[in-house]
């Protein structure tokens, strides 16, 4: 199985590329092809990466079908609200060189805006331009406060999810609402690829750090979009689905958690307004 249907009944793939820090057009359209030619049908972009175009480019040059593929983007925080979002959706498309999204993703919790950003992505849901809405970043309170409102329940929450930054709570709030939730940074940026522990539960399964910690995800019922843009190491990524981690391996990984975040709490990121 790789992809998790979402509560809409959309299918979306396990794996996706991720593509955050990737600035060089020429290194994101590259990293996209090579993605889509090894066999990723999903990419995951944000108008704050600014490769949006890039991406698009690199779909386009993959010469795969569109349909066939799951793309994700996100509105940033000084596009929040009603009419900013309706026009940063309008101008991600044409970046993005496409009639539509599989994902659109409230980027992060702003919160005296994302009501009226909510919004705006539900007209988007409806009117088919983006197959699912979702969000990012958001904690349980923004949730709630969000459901005030809202008429759609998001069918996503992208979070920072890594072996020292397991979620366990947020994950059980949000899988429990059947909110589905993507890793981001689902390598800790990185900073876990030399852990020994993980390491040796790699050699176990001939696998390396990375393809453990993709495979603890799945198991756990998690999406996740590690981002290369090295195309030997984007085709090992995604390699994940011919082994199973013991019920032990993965209890071991879980006690890796430390709290150490690669990127902000959002209980604490100051707006960029
Ligand atoms: P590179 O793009 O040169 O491959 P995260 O997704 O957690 O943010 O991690 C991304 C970082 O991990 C990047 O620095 C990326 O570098 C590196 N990376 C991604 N996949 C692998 C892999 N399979 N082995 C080693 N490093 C990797």
């Amino acid at each position: 199985m790789s992809t998790i249907t979402l509560s809409n009944g959309i299918k979306m793939p396990f794996i996706g590329l991720g593509t955050w820090q990737v600035k060089d057009p020429e290194e994101g359209i590259l990293a996209v092809k090579s993605a889509i030619q090894s066999g990723y049908k999903a990419i995951d972009t944000a108008v704050v990466y600014q490769n949006e175009a890039a991406v698009g480019e690199g779909i386009k040059q993959s010469g795969v079908d569109r349909e066939e593929l799951f793309i994700t983007t996100k509105v940033y925080n000084d596009y929040q609200g009603y009419e900013e979002t309706h026009q940063s959706f309008k101008e991600s498309l044409e970046r993005l060189q496409l009639d539509y999204v599989d994902l659109y993703l409230i980027h992060w919790p702003i919160t005296e805006k994302y009501h009226e950003t909510w919004r705006a992505m539900e007209e988007i849901y409806e009117s088919g331009k983006a197959k699912a809405i979702g969000i990012s970043n958001f904690h349980p309170q923004h949730i709630e406060d969000l459901m005030t409102t809202a008429k759609i329940k998001p069918m996503i929450n992208q979070i920072e999810l890594h072996p020292n930054l397991n979620q366990k709570e947020l994950v059980t709030y949000c899988q429990e609402k059947n909110i589905a939730i993507t890793a981001y940074s689902p390598l800790g940026h990185g900073n876990l690829l030399d852990n020994p522990i993980i390491e040796e539960i790699g050699k176990a399964h001939n696998k390396s750090v990375a393809q453990v910690i993709l495979r603890w995800d799945i198991q756990n019922g998690i999406t996740a979009v590690p981002k290369s843009v090295n195309p030997e190491r984007i085709a090992t990524n995604i390699d994940v689905f011919d082994f199973e981690l013991t019920t032990e391996e993965m209890t071991k990984i879980d006690a890796l958690h430390t709290g150490e975040r690669v990127n902000k709490n959002p209980d604490i990121f100051v707006i960029n307004k």
